[in-house]
């Protein structure tokens, strides 16, 4: 079988882009990625986006960046799976190498969200949940989060404290990290100081509304020698896995599981041939702060109740044992919707070539995970060092 390599990676600082339009931010970060691997030409685009119709007025991602890239008439189309359509754009990218009808791959992840009135944002982000059976009746994504929040603590008996430090974490890393949206370490005050969303949720439990994007070139090891990327670049996509769950969050089985990472996680170690426990890092999705504890659980970093444990224990820093959000995740960095998959890929790619401004000692092996809706559809990628 074939392998994939990526050979070059790029983004734009997250942040509030007033001044750059949805089709500025994409081709910026996708000719940054294309610079890293030292070419000029891409046989094909896939397009991570979430939510472009709503909030920019603009579909066809596919040809308006491939267009504006100068690429030609090359194959571009975008993929959506809500919050993780750039983890899924990633993977159809390596999917296109793999099955061998495409060579050289571009992959970019774009959202464009802050030109959006806040409330106009939430109603469009609420469009990954159920419309029928959760929009209808007035939940937002905030609200549907606190809920899981509310009951992992009173499950489990954590307090918002003890939640608090996955933001704490989260802010310590993307302090380091020049293209993050929040570079200042925060403390647990902080965040229990902030401002109720939906109580429990409060302002710093919650990843920001941010405009980004970020890329990635994938090909194959012997193309990536063809071309003359120095082998020091490469990082081998080892695993990948991808699953669903419920939309609705009251039709699970269990509110207080992500069984769609589990199963993706399993798919993506399989492919890999490694487990939990030979993971160096993971760029988990950390949207709201009970989702990076219940993350760790459902990837196997943790037992069932036991995520936000390994925080009170200092396990998630950079020189732990299982480090988390290591350029502020989406916390700190941002979370560019659509695009967060491919900024977590970037991420993986800086620290496996031990490139990344907090850098995981001797990483070898990273792992991404990107969850779409309140955990309905989610991607797991798994990285190597080559
Ligand atoms: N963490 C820390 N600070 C934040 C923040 C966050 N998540 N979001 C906004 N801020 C800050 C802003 O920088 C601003 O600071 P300033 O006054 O010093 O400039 C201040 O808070 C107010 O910002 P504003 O943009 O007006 O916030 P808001 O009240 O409109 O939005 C939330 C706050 C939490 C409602 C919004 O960020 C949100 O909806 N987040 C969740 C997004 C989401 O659901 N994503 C999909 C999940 S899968």
């Amino acid at each position: 079988m074939r392998k994939a390599v990526i050979i070059g990676a790029g983004m734009t600082p997250v942040g509030e882009h007033w001044k750059l339009g949805l089709r500025d931010l994409a081709v910026e970060a996708l000719l940054n990625a294309m610079d890293d691997a030292g070419i000029d030409r891409v046989d094909s685009l896939y397009v991570g986006n979430m939510v472009s119709g709503p909030f920019v007025e603009q579909e066809n991602l596919g040809a308006l960046i491939a267009d504006w890239a100068g690429l030609g008439n090359i194959p571009a189309v975008k993929i959506e799976a809500a919050c993780a359509s750039g983890g899924a754009a990633v993977q159809e990218g390596v999917k296109a190498v793999l099955s061998g009808l495409e060579d050289v791959v571009a992959v970019v992840g774009v959202e464009k969200m802050t030109d959006a009135w806040p409330s106009d944002a939430t109603r469009y982000l609420a469009y990954a949940a159920d419309a029928e059976w959760e929009l209808f009746h007035g939940a937002s994504f905030v609200a549907l989060n606190a809920l899981v929040m509310r009951y992992y603590m009173k499950t489990y008996g954590y307090t918002e404290e003890d939640l608090a430090l996955f933001a704490v974490n989260a802010h310590a890393n993307g302090a380091k990290n020049p293209y993050a949206m929040f570079k200042r370490p925060i403390k647990v005050e902080t965040v229990l100081k902030s401002p109720y969303v939906a109580d429990p949720l409060k302002l710093f439990d919650a990843s920001p509304v941010s405009d980004g994007a970020a890329s990635v070139i994938i090909t194959t090891p012997e193309k990536a020698k063809e071309l003359g990327v120095p082998k020091e670049k490469w990082v081998e996509v080892a695993g990948m896995g991808r699953a669903i769950d419920t939309i609705s969050l009251a039709s699970r089985e269990d509110l207080l599981s992500l069984k769609a990472a589990k199963v993706a996680a399993e798919r993506a170690y399989r492919m890999a041939g490694v487990e939990a426990k030979d993971i160096d890092f993971f760029e988990v999705h950390d949207a709201f702060t009970v989702m990076a504890a219940l993350s760790l659980e459902a990837l196997g970093a943790a037992k069932k109740g036991e995520g936000a444990k390994l925080a009170k224990e200092g396990q998630i820093a950079i020189d732990a044992d299982y480090p988390i959000q290591t350029m502020g995740g989406l916390k700190a960095r941002g979370h560019p919707v659509g695009a967060t998959g491919v900024y977590q890929t970037v991420e993986a790619v800086l620290q496996l070539r031990g490139e990344a401004p907090s850098q995981v000692p001797d990483a070898e092996i990273g792992l991404t995970q990107n969850i779409g809706g309140t955990g309905s559809n989610i991607t797991v990628n798994v990285f190597r060092r080559v």
